[in-house]
Order: C-alpha cells, then sequence, then structure tokens
C-alpha cells in the first residue's frame, strides 16, 4: 500500500463531499460562506476524516459511509483554528499557506465564521439523508462522542488549559491533559465514530480507542516539535509562535530530543494497539508513522 496515493484519493473524496455538505458562497448571508469555505478549502491534511475512514475500514466496514460524519468531523476541526489564531488566543497571521480568517474578514466575521461551522457539522450529522442514514442508534452515539470530543471536557476544555498555562511551568500530567483534550480528542472521537460506523464488535472498538488515544497524543507532540523545526512554507502556518508566546509544549518542559523520543514511543504504543486487527488495519499503521515523521 502506498500512503501517499492513499491519501490524496481519500483527501479528494473528502473535499467533494465537503464541496457538497458545505452551504455555497452565494447562500446569504454570502460573506459568512465565504469564510466559511475560506478555511475549510485552505488546504488542510484531512487526517481526522481520513483517520475515519480508515478505522471504519480496519473493521470491514464501507467508507461512504462514514463521509458525513467524517466532513462534520473536518468542520469542527477547522473552527477550532480559525478560533485558535484568533488575536486573543495564539494570535497568529498564518495558516493552511493562506492569511488567516480574521485577517481576511475581522475578527468578528472569523468568530462566526467558527461558530456556524460548528453548527454546521451537528446539522450534518443528524441530517437524515446525510449523517441520519445511518443505524439511528449509531448515529445518536456518533453524535454524543462528537460533541463531547469538541466541548467543555474535550477541546475546548484543553485550550482553556492551554491559555491558562501560557508562561507558567506546569508538568507534565498537566501538560499531557491539554493535548489530549486540545487534540487528541478529536483525533480519537473519529477513530471511535468510524469503527462504530463500519460495525466494530467491542474488542475491536477497544483496540481502536487505544489506537487513538496514543495517535492522538503524539500527532500534538509531533506538531510541537514542528512549531520549533518545521519550515514555514511546508507547514503552512506561523512557527516559533510557542516559544513566543510561552505555550506549554512538549520540547519546552522535556527538550526536542526526548520529545522525539515520546511520540516514537507513543507511535509504537499505536501500533501495538492494532495487533488483534487484521489486513484492514494497514491504513492505520502507516498513519501511525507518518503522524510523528510528517513535515507538515
Ligand atoms: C493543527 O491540526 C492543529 C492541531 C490540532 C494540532 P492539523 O495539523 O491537522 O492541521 P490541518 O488540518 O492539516 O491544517
Ligand atoms: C491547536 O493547538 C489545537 C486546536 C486548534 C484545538 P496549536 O495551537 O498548537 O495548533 P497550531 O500549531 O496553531 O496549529
Ligand atoms: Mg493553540
Ligand atoms: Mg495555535
Ligand atoms: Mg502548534
Amino acid at each position: 500500500m502506498d500512503l501517499k496515493t492513499y491519501l490524496s484519493e481519500r483527501v479528494a473524496r473528502i473535499d467533494k463531499a465537503l464541496g457538497i455538505f458545505l452551504p455555497a458562497e452565494d447562500v446569504l448571508p454570502a460573506s459568512l460562506h465565504k469564510a466559511m469555505r475560506y478555511s475549510v478549502f485552505a488546504g488542510g491534511k484531512r487526517i481526522r476524516p481520513v483517520l475515519m475512514m480508515a478505522a471504519c475500514e480496519a473493521v470491514g466496514g464501507e467508507v461512504e459511509a462514514v463521509l458525513p460524519a467524517a466532513c462534520a468531523m473536518e468542520m469542527i476541526h477547522t473552527y477550532s483554528l480559525i478560533h485558535d489564531d484568533l488575536p486573543a488566543m495564539d494570535d497568529d497571521d498564518f495558516r493552511r499557506g493562506r492569511p488567516t480568517s480574521h485577517k481576511v474578514f475581522g475578527e468578528a466575521l472569523a468568530i462566526l465564521a467558527g461558530d456556524a461551522l460548528l453548527t454546521e457539522a451537528f446539522i450534518l450529522l443528524s441530517h437524515p439523508d446525510r449523517g441520519g442514514r445511518i443505524d439511528p442508534g449509531i448515529c445518536r452515539r456518533v453524535i454524543r462522542i462528537i460533541a463531547r470530543a469538541a466541548g467543555s471536557q474535550g477541546m475546548v476544555g484543553g485550550q482553556v488549559v492551554d491559555m491558562e498555562s501560557e508562561g507558567r511551568s506546569i508538568d507534565l500530567p498537566t501538560l499531557e491533559y491539554i493535548h489530549t483534550r486540545k487534540t487528541g480528542a478529536l483525533i480519537l472521537a473519529a477513530i471511535q465514530c468510524g469503527a462504530l460506523i463500519g460495525g466494530a464488535d467491542d474488542a475491536s472498538f477497544e483496540a481502536l480507542t487505544r489506537y487513538g488515544a496514543r495517535a492522538g497524543l503524539a500527532f500534538q507532540v509531533a506538531d510541537d516539535i514542528l512549531d520549533i523545526v518545521g519550515e514555514q512554507d511546508v507547514l503552512g502556518k506561523d512557527i516559533g509562535s510557542d516559544q513566543a508566546r510561552g505555550k506549554a509544549t512538549y520540547p519546552a518542559l522535556l527538550g526536542l530530543e526526548e520529545s522525539r523520543r515520546r511520540a516514537r514511543e507513543l507511535r509504537d504504543m499505536a501500533l501495538e494497539a492494532l495487533e488483534p486487527l487484521g489486513p484492514g488495519a494497514e491504513p492505520l499503521r502507516q498513519i501511525a508513522h507518518y503522524i510523528v515523521d510528517r513535515s507538515c
């Protein structure tokens, strides 16, 4: 299996579906829909929707069935990026290779574009012809998993502790708390939803949950490392911004080398979690490597 081909084929399917699911630019209010689409189609890696599809595939499910939930997840993730970049938060100027939403549309519209993307995700998830086409019991579980992962004890909660930790020295458990929530929660939820929609039995769901928790944390450790060693053009976002803001990161707490070691260790633990799964989990295995080796 060639991961590059696999990823580009998946990203193309996700982008096409997002184009259909998001309100068109000329739908009123056009300025809002333009801002929503500007950030969604700026060229993200789509790792969360790809993971959702790969988890579904790993348990023998039909990947087409996860497209609405996968797109909903990408909308929520994009909202989190728009808000993360706001002056009140990380105050960053570049994202996905373009000026950030608030730089182009102003702060008010950037906030509202984020709000609308979050809401649109749940419209899609509960839509009878889209997300709602899956079994009603599974649909309810998927909505609940995504909502909890995005909420005060998930991504938003992680962002709060991330902000409150700026310029302070925190311990490793607190850092792990931040990272598993601000980033790990949505990644884990994507994998769990893919597993559920794919019809996973309890044992596979548990295995994929372990994989998702480890891969999710590894993803943010790699993000912290890339903020130091990455190239801005390749990464598509500001580098060095963590250090400038005194962010709590793995390299700040443990140093670069130990952070790299930790990322590899988490990758290996994620791979170990996949052992009970068969060859259908091969994409997930390769993605675990990609998460720690990536340059953007
Ligand atoms: C960046 O996420 C923010 C984090 C949660 C670490 P990604 O690295 O997935 O960003 P895109 O979606 O590819 O732009
Ligand atoms: C962002 O973490 C997490 C969320 C957006 C929820 P970072 O602040 O490290 O992400 P980047 O580096 O700006 O993409
Ligand atoms: Mg941040
Ligand atoms: Mg940021
Ligand atoms: Mg970062």
